[in-house]
């Protein structure tokens, strides 16, 4: 089996993947009007996702992220889960939702293969979280979370991007929330995205200023694994769940990169803020080009750049993050 390795030395064992641009919350970070459909062609099919990851398994691939905009709006996400992880080489497959459905759904996806669960969730407070949401729906969301804890997932976290002025004072109930479930938060820095910028220089706050609090109050930094995610955790004695931090403005942020990611049109993204896509859908027709995928992708990971240039204000392509998977 041939492995993704670029021309850093970075191998590329994680993809995420995004199942739809469609979104029912209106983040304001995100999609502060909410989703607009452009006509565009439709989404990529059941078959389609199922010939993309067969190639990347081929190569090495072996852990999946399914992505949006909100994955769970597609109707046929059941199937997608098992088909995926029926894949050989799949060893693990994890969703990031928004939550909502997650009380009506996650015991199927579960049945499905399903084997690792992220949730954002901006606010332990039900009217903030609605501020920034745009969804009154704090308490599906929690109460999805708590039956997901039941279900025997490899893992269960939490997403909140950080905000100034709207989420930043809650270390101390995150804390409360964190002391007897065994979850993982991540406080996400709010990056600058196309059509975020006011936004950002509003409620833009450094991770680093929260990792202060982190070691006043305690927890300490644990050694980062080899093939960890791009999160600084954080472990405390008094607590069972435990808090990573993603800051992506930090200098080392892209050195531990291993993600590549591929849009709801089949495009193969080698970076979240790229200029460009790499058009994947034309080889997912037929079985018949899995030779052909397989080449086209080990070919555009040779060209994956070193890093971002969010530091100079460059933000790519990316206008929002539902348009890409987060
Ligand atoms: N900055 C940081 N995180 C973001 N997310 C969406 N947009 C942004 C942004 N501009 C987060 C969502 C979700 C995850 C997939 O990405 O809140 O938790
Ligand atoms: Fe939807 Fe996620 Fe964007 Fe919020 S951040 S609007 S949940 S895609």
């Amino acid at each position: 089996m041939q492995t993704l390795v670029d021309g850093f030395g970075r191998a590329f064992p994680y993809l995420r993947l995004s199942l739809t641009e469609a979104c029912n919350y209106r983040c304001s970070y995100c999609l502060p009007d909410g989703y607009q459909a452009d006509g565009r062609p439709k989404f990529l099919a059941l078959d389609e996702i199922e010939r993309l990851v067969r190639g990347f398994a081929a190569l090495g691939m072996s852990k999946l992220r399914l992505t949006g905009g909100e994955p769970s709006l597609r109707k046929d996400l059941p199937s997608i889960i098992a088909a995926v992880s029926a894949v050989p080489g799949i060893r693990k497959v994890a969703i990031t939702t928004n939550g909502c459905l997650l009380p009506r759904h996650i015991r199927t996806w579960r049945e499905a293969g399903l084997t690792a669960l992220n949730v954002s969730l901006d606010s332990l407070d039900p009217q903030r979280f609605h501020a920034i949401t745009g969804h009154d729906r704090f308490a599906e969301v929690t109460e999805g979370v708590e039956i997901a804890l039941g279900l025997g997932f490899d893992s269960v976290k939490l997403n909140a991007v950080l905000l100034r002025g709207l989420n930043d004072d809650e270390l101390p109930a995150w804390c409360d929330y964190l002391r007897e479930r065994d979850v993982a938060i991540r406080f996400i820095e709010l990056m600058r995205t196309g059509d975020n910028r006011a936004y950002f220089e509003r409620h833009h706050v450094r991770a680093e200023t929260l990792e202060q609090q982190l070691l006043i109050a305690g927890w300490s930094l644990r050694p980062r694994a080899p093939d960890a995610g791009p999160a600084r955790e954080y472990t405390h004695p008094d607590y069972r769940g435990r808090i990573g931090v993603i800051a992506p403005y930090s200098k080392d942020f892209c050195a531990g990169c291993n993600r590549l990611r591929v849009t709801a049109r089949g495009d193969l993204r080698l970076c979240l803020f790229g200029d460009f896509g790499i058009a994947l859908r034309p080889l997912l027709q037929s079985d018949a080009d899995h030779d052909g995928l397989v080449a086209r992708i080990a070919t555009q990971l040779g060209l994956k750049a070193a890093g971002h240039g969010l530091h100079q204000g460059q933000t790519g392509i990316t206008p929002h993050l539902a348009s890409i998977g987060g």
